[in-house]
């Protein structure tokens, strides 16, 4: 039986072909028990997963949340308005003092890119999820997204997958492209030269587009992204309108794409700015399959970090 060697899940760039697979199956096997009238397994029964978010987050604490539930472990909500964090106590006293608490594993999303690998150096008997690390990485919305286009296509090998907006910014592109790249995809990343990084081929199998239509004409997938403005210094486009002109998806240009193509977004979307409602509400919209599947990647994740083996 095959087995996850990692105590963490920080980046998909850490884990092999193989390592993913493993997960994205785990995960397909979790999705029955999300169908189920009860949806409860004892699998975590007596484990404590406490969930550390420094940053706001709808879909992912919630899914985590969701999760461990569903897996029987007893879970615990930590924000940033509640915790030390605002009396001053730094990230390594606050992880200390949660460890002396004895849970098992930590999900936690922070601003500061590779927050968790401080994390796991200071907590050798807790695992560390990255629910989101600043511009890094977020291994749990990657994992998700390749579930989804797997579901669509039944493989990833050969997919071509534009990501379009702020790649400079955008943790779910890095780890899709970590992740899709060791897939056999082929990713294609366009936004205004301002938001997207110079270097960015070398991250990958990734072809930089200078414009949208290069980037999604014949794409499998077309990803949208997030303007990450919280996480811009300063404003790195004209105006929204502008944005949407040249880097919007709308019923129009999606035609460049293949007929059947799949749209993706992580959330949250700003309908009007870099997809329309038409899009967003379309038919070849997968948005709230990838929520869907998201609850069952993290079940994967919580289940493969503390040594679970597949049933
Ligand atoms: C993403 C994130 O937080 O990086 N959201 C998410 O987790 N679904 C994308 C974003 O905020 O734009």
């Amino acid at each position: 039986m095959k087995s996850f060697a990692h105590k963490d899940i920080i980046a998909l760039r850490d884990l092999s072909k193989e390592e993913i697979e493993l997960l994205i199956s785990t995960a397909e096997t979790m999705r029955e028990i999300n169908n189920r009238p009860i949806k409860k397994v004892p699998t975590l029964r007596g484990r404590t997963v406490i969930n550390l978010f420094y940053e706001a987050s709808t879909r992912t604490r919630t899914s985590f949340e969701i999760a461990a539930k569903r897996l029987s472990a007893d879970l615990v909500n930590i924000s940033p308005s509640t915790s030390s964090s605002t009396k001053g106590e730094t990230l390594s006293d606050t992880a200390l003092n949660l460890l002396a608490m004895k849970p098992d594993i930590i999900v936690m999303r922070h601003s500061a890119s590779g927050a968790h690998y401080f994390l796991s150096k200071r907590l050798p008997t807790c695992s560390v999820i990255n629910a989101g690390d600043g511009t890094h990485e977020h291994p749990s919305q990657g994992l998700l997204d390749m579930l989804t286009m797997k579901d669509r296509f039944g493989r990833l090998d050969g997919l071509k997958v534009a990501i379009v907006g702020d790649i400079t910014h955008s943790r779910v592109a890095r780890s899709n492209i970590q992740g899709l790249t060791k897939m056999g995809s082929h990713i294609f990343v366009a936004g205004p030269p301002t938001m997207v990084p110079p270097g960015v081929e070398k991250l990958g199998n990734v072809t930089a587009c200078s414009t949208m239509k290069e980037a999604i004409e014949d794409a499998d997938v077309v990803m949208m992204l997030r303007i990450q403005q919280e996480r811009q210094g300063k404003t790195l486009m004209p105006s929204t309108g502008e944005y949407a002109k040249y880097f919007g998806l709308n019923p129009v240009n999606l035609k460049l794409a293949k007929p059947d193509a799949m749209v993706m977004h992580p959330g949250p979307i700003n309908r009007g700015v870099e997809m329309s409602s038409f899009v967003v509400d379309g038919n070849q919209a997968h948005i709230l399959k990838q929520v869907e599947n998201g609850v069952a990647v993290r079940m994967a994740m919580l289940y493969h970090v503390i040594g679970g083996e597949p049933e």
